[in-house]
């Protein structure tokens, strides 16, 4: 098998496939990605994924290279795993998935399968299959399938090999059949359906997921105003099995490489059939309103401005278990307080440098916070939630935490507040504050 594309998705599909028994080559234009991953190293920082390469390197099951033709020429299916951002229109931009099509088209075995991995608007295989219809002689039988990933970064490879199920595009039986043997040992349901339906399922699953995040969003505000506990009010709905309690969770809102480019697309896909998609602007709206709720929730607490105030922003990634900062809730927050005139340290466990933003990243969260007059934790990592809030209090100039992702229990809060003077805030959760005086730098 050839995988087209080494990011999250190429790369987790290059290994899990190695990992079911099949020979993988994984194949990228980008020469230092290739030569990094022959010489051992990792271009992406994800759980689980380095143990399954390197076992996979070990059975001699898979390998890298640059030469898409030497790759694909001997393959019994290809899979494309290539990015699809958002063009300016909102619209996926799918143009370096053609430019690997029209790459590999004259080289495509006669009886290969042709697998679209990537995430593409409705319609797209269909134009990929009509392209090679034309390009090829008569006697090709080749076939394209659409098979989206849900994957999710941080618990990639386990979402991969034991997912809830799975998508079998196809225009025919048989190639829903090719699909079911290249995956026969995962068990989980399999869908067969046609290639538009796959398509759409996997941009309408995105969707639906970041509505639901928006949805919590917008009942946090309104347990704000009400001053009761949006987690008392998420765990009641989540609990009726057909709301379901994932994805329910309120806090700074959906970031990544993911939900809000694909809400983009589907909006975009929708518009040129002349249909609006109120829930998806809706839900695309109170993502981008977080930002502004946390401002007020910080301006409340000091006396209506952030000038000259210092922050230390927990968090830099979209969300924990990976190093990725597309569309993270932290960037955009990080330029609120910049723009309010705030002074911003930032700390991060995997995310050490930032390239093209002038970011005062420290490398140790506590020294992160030292002079600082309020902790925003913005990603919910597991070192967020153990620690020293003593020792914290005497680094920090005022006592101000602002869970931005309500990932710590508000009782066991209360208590550190009481303990160490702390004034602990969430997003639709009652804030707590001590009853000793507060010292506010
Ligand atoms: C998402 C989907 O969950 C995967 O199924 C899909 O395969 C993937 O996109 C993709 O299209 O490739 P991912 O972007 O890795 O996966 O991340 P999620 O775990 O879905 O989280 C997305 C964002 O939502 C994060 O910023 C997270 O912090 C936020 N989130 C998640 C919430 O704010 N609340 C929640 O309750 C859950």
């Amino acid at each position: 098998m050839t995988v087209m594309g080494t990011g999250y998705v190429g790369l987790v599909t290059g290994a899990s496939l190695a990992r079911l028994g099949h020979e993988v080559v994984c194949v990228d234009v980008n020469k230092d990605k290739i030569r990094l991953l022959k010489s051992g190293g990792m271009p992406i920082w994800e759980p689980g994924l380095e143990d399954i390469i390197r076992d996979a390197e070990l059975e001699g099951l898979l390998d890298y290279s640059i030469d898409a033709a030497a790759a694909v020429s001997c393959s019994d299916a290809v899979f494309v795993t290539i990015g699809t951002p958002s063009s300016e229109s909102g619209e996926a931009d799918l143009s370096a998935l053609w430019s690997a099509i029209y790459a590999i088209t004259p080289m495509l075995p006669d009886d290969g399968l042709l697998i679209i991995k990537s995430t593409v608007p409705a319609g797209t295989c269909e134009q990929i299959e009509a392209y090679l219809r034309k390009r090829l002689p008569l006697s090709s039988r080749i076939a394209v399938a659409h098979n989206p990933e849900f994957l999710r970064q941080g618990s990639a490879v386990r979402d991969f090999l034991v997912p809830d199920r799975m998508i079998f595009g196809a225009a025919n039986p048989e190639t829903h059949n090719r699909l079911e043997e290249i995956y026969a040992p995962i068990q989980s349901p399999k869908i067969k359906c046609g290639l538009r339906e796959a398509e759409l399922i996997k941009c309408a699953s995105n969707a639906f997921l970041a509505m639901k995040i928006s949805y919590a969003n917008m009942m946090s505000d309104l347990c704000d105003a009400l001053g009761v506990s949006v987690d008392a009010v998420a765990e009641g709905i989540g609990l009726d099995r057909r709301i379901g309690s994932e994805f329910l969770r309120a806090g700074a809102g959906y970031g990544g490489s993911c939900f809000p480019k694909d809400l983009r697309a589907l909006m975009a896909l929708a518009e040129r059939e002349h249909l609006d998609m109120e829930l998806l602007k809706a839900t695309e709206a109170i993502n981008r309103r977080r930002v502004q709720v946390i401002r007020k929730k910080l301006e409340s607490v000091f006396g209506g401005t952030l000038n000259g105030k210092h922050f230390t922003i927990y968090g830099l990634a979209f969300k924990p278990n990976t190093d990725d900062t597309r569309e993270s809730p932290a960037l955009k927050i990080y330029s609120m307080l910049q723009e309010a005139g705030g002074r911003i340290t930032a700390y991060d466990p995997v995310v050490t440098c930032l390239p093209n933003l002038q970011i005062d990243l420290a490398t140790d969260m506590y020294e992160a916070a030292a002079e600082s007059d309020c902790v925003v934790i913005v990603t919910d990592w597991d070192q967020f939630r153990d620690l020293d809030w003593g020792r914290l209090r005497q680094l920090m100039r005022s006592p101000y935490i602002l869970d931005a992702r309500n990932m710590l229990d508000t009782a066991v809060m209360a208590a550190n507040c009481e303990r160490y003077g702390l004034h602990y805030m969430s997003l639709g959760r009652p804030s707590v504050t001590p009853d000793v005086p507060l010292t506010i730098g």
